[in-house]
């Protein structure tokens, strides 16, 4: 069986770890999936910039076109961020027949409804594991394991970079500026952190969890968000001195007038399982009227957890494809459900 060949778009942090993964064990891959993963090209900004990966330069590209329009090239790679011009980038993929894996939360929070009826449209895969939690399997428990539930509520931690850096705060009294940079050095933040810091990162992936949870279409705006920067370390102190642990949450619930979905720092009690979830490390408790009280915990950010989710899609992709099933996961059945007034959130 010939290699299945992919297009990836970018080499940053995400793009480094799944370029490794999928060249560092090829006949790991090549056993599950029954057939190799070849990696054709790799868009990126600039060609020129040092990178710390033996790579064929020939592979690199600035090019769109030399992806979506290679009919040899079945699978698009997204790892590069943002909306402009990824969205239309992503969306020309579907349309000429490719699947695509994306770990972009910002562009699926949004655009995600358009997305899937194009995806659903064009028969291919669009999948996107990766986008809340890193490496953390939540997506498709949440889609397929967790499906004959009807899902009450949703309660995590689920950015890697606030987590993180409340946890310095707390047991190092670190400085939030400081504790900050750190989190970007380690490739765990957004390109603007603001997203991390602010809570609109937690926020895409609650809308994303929400969406599948609720079986609807929750998106960002729908969304009240509140970061972490008036968290000073007095705060901190004082909720330590009453025995609570200061986190970011995101919550999630189906009330009786809609969908309630917010993100803001809360106060958890010292002896609560997610108090001592700390460091980069994302947890995400579902509860079902079927299964009960479930929880998720992982890496939530960083270059290998995030690109190991990323390749597990890859591998989902090119087996229905050889199967020729493409789109097999992937489901545009939902309901338009009502959300829950939570008071309004500034520009996100
Ligand atoms: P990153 O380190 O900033 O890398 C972005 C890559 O995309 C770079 O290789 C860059 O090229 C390329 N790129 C950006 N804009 C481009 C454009 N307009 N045209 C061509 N190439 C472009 O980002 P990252 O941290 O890997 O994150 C990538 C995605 O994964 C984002 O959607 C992020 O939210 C998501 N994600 C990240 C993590 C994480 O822990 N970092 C975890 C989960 C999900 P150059 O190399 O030439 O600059
Ligand atoms: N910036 C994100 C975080 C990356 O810190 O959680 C993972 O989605």
């Amino acid at each position: 069986v010939e290699n299945i060949k992919i297009g990836l778009l970018g080499l940053g942090t995400v793009g480094r770890g799944v370029y490794r993964i999928i060249t560092g064990n090829p006949e790991n891959i090549k056993r599950k999936v029954g057939a190799g993963l070849e990696i054709k090209k790799i868009m990126v900004r600039n060609i020129d910039k040092p990178r710390d990966l033996d790579i064929n330069p020939a592979m690199l590209t600035t090019n769109i076109e030399d992806i979506i329009d290679d009919p040899e090239i079945k699978i698009v790679v997204e790892v590069m961020g943002g909306i402009e011009p990824t969205l239309d980038y992503v969306s020309r993929a579907l349309e000429n027949g490719k699947s695509v894996v994306t770990a972009n939360k910002d562009m699926i929070a949004v655009y995600g409804k358009q997305l899937f009826a194009l995806s659903d449209a064009s028969h291919t895969d669009l999948l996107f594991e990766a986008s809340v939690a890193g490496g953390i399997p939540i997506i498709r428990p949440l889609k397929q394991c967790l499906a004959a539930n009807r899902v009450t509520q949703i309660i995590g931690i689920i950015n890697g970079t606030t987590n993180y850096m409340l946890t310095k705060m707390t047991e190092e009294g670190s400085d939030f500026a400081d504790v900050l940079r750190e989190a970007q050095a380690k490739g765990y933040a957004e390109a603007d952190p603001t997203a991390d810091i602010e809570g609109y990162d937690a926020a895409r992936k609650l809308a994303i969890l929400a969406s599948i949870a609720f079986n609807s279409r929750i998106v960002l705006d729908d969304v009240y968000v509140e970061g972490i920067t008036k968290i000073t370390a007095a705060d901190i102190a004082y909720a330590g001195e009453l025995n609570y642990i200061v986190k970011l949450l995101g919550i999630a619930k189906e009330t009786a007038e809609g969908v309630e979905v917010r993100v803001h720092p809360a106060l958890i009690p010292r002896d609560h399982p997610l108090a001592s979830v700390n460091d980069v490390y994302n947890a995400i408790f579902v509860t079902g009227d079927a299964v009960g009280d479930t929880m998720f915990y992982g890496r939530g950010a960083g270059e290998m957890p995030t690109a190991s989710a990323v390749v597990a899609d890859v591998m989902d992709a090119a087996r229905n494809l050889l199967h020729n099933v493409p789109g097999f996961i992937s489901c545009t059945c939902y309901e338009e459900k009502p959300v829950k007034d939570m008071g309004a959130t500034e520009a996100k």
